[in-house]
Order: C-alpha cells, then sequence, then structure tokens
C-alpha cells in the first residue's frame, strides 16, 4: 500500500525551507508513490489538526521563494501555549498523526526541532527530520540549509558598510544572528573584510578592540568594521554569566527540595536570563565604549531578520534538495528516528538522540579563526 507521510517546519524561518519541502514532496510523490500531508505553522498545525494534502503542483514554483509555504511557529509539543495556559499537548498531537494514518512524519528545523522530533519518537512516531538554520549550529551535520544565504545577505551588508565607514571616517559596528554560535559572524566577517569580528566563542576585552581599532588609525585607516555576533560578550559578561550558570547547576543539583532551594532555584535562573539579555542587548553598549576608547565616531547596524528573508543561494537550494530527496529515500525504506546529515557532498542518516542537546559552535582551533588571525583580523582577544 502506499505510504502517506506529514511534513512540517518549525523554528524560526531560513531560506531554502521551500527548496527542502519541494525536494521531500517530489520525491515522495513521483519517486515512491506517497501521499503527503503538509501541516501548517509547525507542531501547533499538527496539534490544531491543521493539514493538508500536498499536490505536485502546490509543490510547483516554490524552489526560489523564501520563508515557508507552510508556515512556521515556535511551539513546542510537550509546553504549547494553549489560551492563556502552557499545556502538554503531546497526546493531541500523536492522535492528529493517527487519525491521517501518517506512516512517518518529516520535520525540518534548527536544534529546537530535532528536539521537539525527538520527544514525538518516544511517544512513537515514526519522524525524520532535516537540519535548517541560517546559525549553522545543528550538531552531527556539515552544514545546515539556510547558513549559506544568510551568510552571502550578511557579507553583502558588510562590503555596502565599508564605503560609508570610510568616507565619514567611522567604526561601524554590524551586529550579525548566530544565535550562540559565531559561524554567520566569523563567515561573513572573513568574507566582508571585516578589521575586527566577535563571536560569542572568544570573550572580547573591549580594550584589545579598542587598541586594534587606534592602530589602524595610526598606519592610516582611519575607519574600521567590527563585525559582532548577537550571542558575543565580553570577558567581564563572560565571567558574571559563568558565575549565574554556576548558581543554576548548584540549585540543580540541590537533593532536598525545600521551599527555600525552589526560591533559590528561581532566583539562580532569573539572574541568568537576566544576564543573558544583557548580553544580548550590548552592541549598542559596545560601540559607545568604542568610540570613547578611539576617539572615532561609531556607527550600529543591527541586520537582524533580513539575513533570514528572501531568496535561497544556489547553494543552499541545492543543499536542501538533495536533503530532502535522500531524505524521501530513507522513508521509502522505512528509516526513522533519524536526522539527515549533510556529508560531505553527500548525506549521511544519525541518531536523533545523538543530535538532540547539544550544540555545534566554532572550534577553537577550526581554520577560519587561523586564517583571520593569520591576515590581521582582530578577534577581541590578543
Ligand atoms: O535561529 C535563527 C535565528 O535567526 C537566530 O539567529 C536568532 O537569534 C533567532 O533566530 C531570532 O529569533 P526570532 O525569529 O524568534 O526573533
Amino acid at each position: 500500500m502506499a505510504k502517506t507521510i506529514g511534513i512540517l517546519t518549525a523554528g524560526g524561518d531560513s531560506p531554502g525551507l521551500n527548496a527542502a519541502i519541494r525536494g521531500v514532496g517530489k520525491a515522495a510523490i513521483g519517486a515512491y508513490g506517497m501521499h503527503v500531508v503538509g501541516f501548517r505553522d509547525g507542531f501547533r498545525g499538527l496539534m490544531e489538526n491543521r493539514g493538508n494534502s500536498l499536490s505536485p503542483s502546490d509543490l510547483s514554483g516554490i524552489l526560489t521563494i523564501g520563508g515557508t509555504i507552510l508556515g512556521t511557529s515556535r511551539d513546542k509539543p510537550n509546553r504549547m501555549p494553549v489560551g492563556k495556559k502552557t499545556m502538554d499537548m503531546t497526546d493531541a498531537i500523536v492522535a492528529t498523526y493517527h487519525n491521517h494514518h501518517l506512516d512517518g512524519l518529516v520535520c525540518l528545523g534548527g536544534g529546537g526541532t530535532q528536539k521537539n522530533a525527538f520527544h514525538l519518537l518516544q511517544h512513537g512516531l515514526n519522524v525524520i527530520t532535516l537540519p535548517k538554520t541560517i546559525d549553522n549550529d545543528v550538531a552531527l551535520t556539515d552544514v545546515s540549509f539556510g547558513f549559506d544565504t544568510a551568510l552571502g545577505i550578511a557579507t553583502d551588508a558588510i562590503d555596502r558598510l565599508h564605503s560609508t565607514a570610510h568616507s565619514h571616517h567611522r567604526i561601524i559596528v554590524v551586529e550579525v544572528m548566530g544565535h550562540n554560535a559565531g559561524w554567520l559572524a566569523l563567515g561573513a566577517g572573513i568574507a566582508g573584510g571585516a578589521d575586527v569580528i566577535l563571536i560569542p566563542e572568544i570573550p572580547y576585552d573591549t580594550e584589545i578592540v579598542a587598541e586594534a581599532i587606534r592602530h589602524r588609525s595610526r598606519t592610516g585607516s582611519r575607519f574600521s568594521i567590527v563585525a559582532v555576533s548577537e550571542g558575543s560578550m565580553s570577558r567581564e559578561q563572560a565571567a558574571t554569566l559563568q558565575e549565574a550558570q554556576a548558581l543554576v547547576d548548584r540549585a540543580k543539583g540541590s537533593k532536598k527540595r525545600t521551599r527555600r532551594s525552589v526560591e533559590k532555584a528561581k532566583a539562580a535562573k532569573a539572574k541568568f536570563s537576566e544576564i543573558k539579555e544583557q548580553v544580548g542587548n550590548s552592541t549598542l553598549q559596545l560601540s559607545q565604549e568604542l568610540e570613547q576608547l578611539t576617539g572615532l565616531e561609531s556607527r550600529v547596524t543591527i541586520l537582524g531578520h533580513l539575513q533570514r528573508g528572501g531568496t535561497p543561494s544556489a547553494a543552499d537550494r541545492l543543499l536542501a534538495t538533495r536533503l530532502g530527496t535522500a531524505c524521501a529515500g530513507l522513508v521509502n525504506q522505512g528509516r526513522f528516528g533519524i536526522m539527515v546529515a549533510t556529508r560531505g557532498d553527500g548525506t549521511e542518516p544519525v541518531p536523533l538522540e545523538d543530535v538532540i542537546d547539544k550544540r555545534k559552535t566554532v572550534p577553537l582551533d577550526h581554520p577560519w579563526i587561523q586564517s583571520a588571525r593569520d591576515i590581521g583580523v582582530c578577534l577581541g582577544d590578543a
């Protein structure tokens, strides 16, 4: 009997999602004779039973379109806002899966989606996932689709900022997305010729950054481009965050669950979130400090969601198509509980349980870091 599969996109949108939906759908229908049901707005659509059959014509003409034709949300099966409450809606999701007589569910998303898919796997659903994120931080895959497009957009922005920084003899601090990983800032910073690149993996010393900029001024370059990843932090912020994390861990580890220990745990978590928020909003402060320390005017450009929008690059369309078609092939073989990872020019199924709760950050000995140092880019630490 022909198989029926569900497909959804979850988490932040990203260029290449439609190319992946198309790849999975066209191969599932055309090569394997399956029936495909698309669910709206991530796991919420599955919970609310908002699924529609996807025909070949629905999958036509979407390759070059940004965003996702299915819509997305960050809702989690086990912590879903319903009315004014947050509820575990796993049972409703399992019921929808069975009502549609699904043989499998394809989930397209980043780290959070991998975790949510694993949760459904543990509740008996046949899930299979693809890695999508502009942050490139999903574990155990060489690369995720969306990253290449965002890299191009951020690089183009840095290129454009060069001429205005140069004309006005200014510092321009450009904030790049990436969550807690520096791939996007490091890649775009190198490709765009940034003079300073700050990433979360290397806490920075503001004085060292200022001295790199002053050195440029002394040697005739009276402007500087500072590419800063949104999760970057100063050495002081990193130390405070580490202390807050230790408090949270200690509170978690405490064996006695008294009212006092619960209060303590809550306070520790609140402190941690407060510092995290400060870190997330510190680009303006960094710019002001650099202005004071260098005597140069400084401006901030936050690229934000621009990096997630628009047409996917050729590389992302190709990657999403090959991951999507490989996924349909694995579904046809009855392989589930896996993420279809990128491995060189090919793909490789990796167990979902190995992917979850990990984040692929930039290793300190990564060749991109060495290249940046070799061409004299300041990474804020030396
Ligand atoms: O994970 C992708 C990403 O764009 C991150 O780079 C960023 O931190 C986050 O999503 C923004 O989330 P939202 O779209 O919910 O504002």
